[in-house]
């Protein structure tokens, strides 16, 4: 038996055909954010899941991360972070390259921003290949940062993206096919 929100907020998850380009189906969470109901149970269903577990860091991924992850900060006490494309911070980064589908991208986090030992939940909005995620987990590890848990709003199985992350917990609300 799923939550009863969660039909809801998949419902309020636009899908785009071939956008950005062909055969890709696009799952575009503006729609949700327009609806104040399904927004804020998302917002709330992360939270209910992740007071009270010490996480003291929530971690974003450029650029929908950014829209998911500070609220859910706010409410469980933490720092917000956020993990972004290169040259967009202005102070000292660490840098992670990752592949994509052609060549490769590079995230970045500001040194100073959390120190070895926190604990850190890293938010997006979305799961597919999962080499942004394992970048985002790099970066974070590498400065001895312990990295709780992954959560997304929606997941693409089919791209096994899961796998990629190994031993790594990956909490998703909506599933698509
Ligand atoms: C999308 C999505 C994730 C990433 C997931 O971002 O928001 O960040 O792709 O893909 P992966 O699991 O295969 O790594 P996008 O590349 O559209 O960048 P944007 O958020 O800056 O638009």
């Amino acid at each position: 038996e799923q939550d009863p929100r969660i039909a809801k907020i998949s419902s309020a998850i636009r899908v785009i055909p071939n956008f950005p380009k062909p055969g890709i189906m696009f799952q575009d969470i503006t729609t949700l954010l327009l609806d104040t109901k399904a927004f804020r149970d998302t917002i709330d269903l992360f939270v209910e899941r992740y007071r009270g577990k010490d996480i003291s860091v929530v971690a974003g991924v450029e650029a929908r991360g950014f829209i998911f992850g500070p609220p859910i900060a706010l409410a469980i006490g933490a720092k917000f972070v956020p993990m972004r494309k290169p040259n967009k911070l202005p102070g000292e980064v660490i840098s992670e390259e990752y592949s994509l589908e052609y060549g490769t991208d590079k995230m970045e986090m500001h040194v100073g921003a959390v120190q070895a030992g926190e604990r850190a939940l890293i938010i997006d909005d979305l799961i597919a290949t999962g080499g942004t995620l394992v970048a985002a987990i790099r970066l974070l590890e590498r400065v001895g940062v312990h990295v709780v848990e992954c959560a997304c709003v929606i997941e693409l199985p089919e791209l096994k993206g899961r796998e990629r992350l190994g031993d790594k917990p990956l909490f998703v609300l909506v599933s698509s096919t």
